[in-house]
């Protein structure tokens, strides 16, 4: 049981982790309808623009047998127009689930403590959980397993950063980042994380020693959604921190290079690592939607009162 909400990899103990990993590989291996959520309708209320967590989200729900609406910030006015409050409470009368993608993370805190229904964090300024769902799988499927790997980061200490450090202990690899100095992750969410595994994560401002031997080379881009403002200034200092072949040479000689997207080509990555042998980041993407699918699933399927649902009955049933 993950709970009524999916706000943060945090709240997940590894178990529960592992086993939404394994029922997205299976729904992966077993692609095709179900009708599963037949029936139930998932509101993605967006404040920031998106491409894979939208299309992911809406071809899972429908491969499920659920039907999603899409509400833009323009229609809704989350906490403009509306009470945040009274968006969740008005939802929660008509839908089945919430993926919310906000600027704020206490205001999808906010939508989960008010709603009725499952909430999801589709991404706000403090992480993006249901992005390393995809990115465990890809993981995993490149490597075999995940535990006892080693995660290296490059780049700004973001909300995708964040929620790798809160996987890294749950998951059991070991998490490096190198980052500026004034641009590194959360440090609470760090604590937390070396609290459960102090080996789990290492900060340094040295992308050459931060990659030395690394299985998995990460970057994400050096200004989010809603930090337009800085671009020039962020533009400035981080150069000395962006992906390149060189850089790339100090990993593992079968490490794969790993992007949330969407990339800045020529900022935080070059288009020759991009396109490398290496790059796994349009499998990324595309494990977006069988994560997303397991996900829904156990959130919503009537049967995930009893636990990890595809796990425990659908491999055995369908
Ligand atoms: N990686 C990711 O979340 O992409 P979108 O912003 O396009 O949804
Ligand atoms: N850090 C990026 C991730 C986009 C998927 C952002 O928040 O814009």
């Amino acid at each position: 049981m993950i709970g009524k909400d999916f706000l943060t990899i945090e709240q997940l103990e590894p178990d529960e982790l592992l086993g939404l990993i394994a029922d997205a590989a299976w729904l992966k291996a077993n692609r095709r309808p179900f009708d599963l959520l037949a029936g139930k309708s998932v509101a993605l209320l967006f404040q920031k623009p998106s491409l894979r967590t939208r299309v992911s989200f809406e071809v899972a729900a429908t491969e499920l047998g659920a039907h999603c609406l899409y509400l833009s910030p323009a229609e809704v006015g989350l906490g403009e127009r509306e009470d945040v409050a009274d968006v969740a409470r008005v939802l929660s009368r008509y839908v089945h689930a919430i993926v919310a993608r906000t600027f704020f993370h206490k205001d999808i805190e906010a939508l989960a403590r008010a709603a009725d229904i499952p909430v999801i964090n589709g991404l706000s300024d403090q992480s993006h959980p249901c992005q390393i769902l995809g990115d465990l799988l890809t993981i995993q499927e490149r490597f075999g397993s995940i535990r006892g790997l080693t995660v290296t980061f490059v780049g700004d200490g973001n909300n995708v950063a964040r929620s790798l450090i809160e996987a890294a202990p749950r998951a059991g690899f070991a998490f490096r980042i190198a980052c500026p100095s004034g641009y590194e992750p959360d440090a609470d969410a760090v604590e937390r994380a070396l609290n459960i595994d102090p080996e789990s994560v290492v900060i340094s401002q040295d992308p050459s020693s931060a990659v030395r031997g690394a299985d998995v080379v990460y970057t994400d881009v050096w200004f989010s959604m809603g930090q337009e403002a800085e671009r020039e200034q962020r533009a400035s200092i981080f150069p000395p921190f962006r992906l390149t072949a060189d850089l790339l040479q100090c990993a593992s000689p079968q490490a794969i290079v790993m992007h949330c997207l969407p990339a800045h080509r020529g900022e935080e990555i070059t288009d020759e690592v991009m396109e490398s042998p290496q790059s796994a980041v349009f499998d990324q993407a595309e494990n977006r939607l069988h994560a997303q699918k397991a996900l829904l699933a156990n959130l919503l399927a009537p049967q995930s009162a009893g636990g990890l649902w595809l796990a425990e009955s659908t491999r055995a049933t369908k």
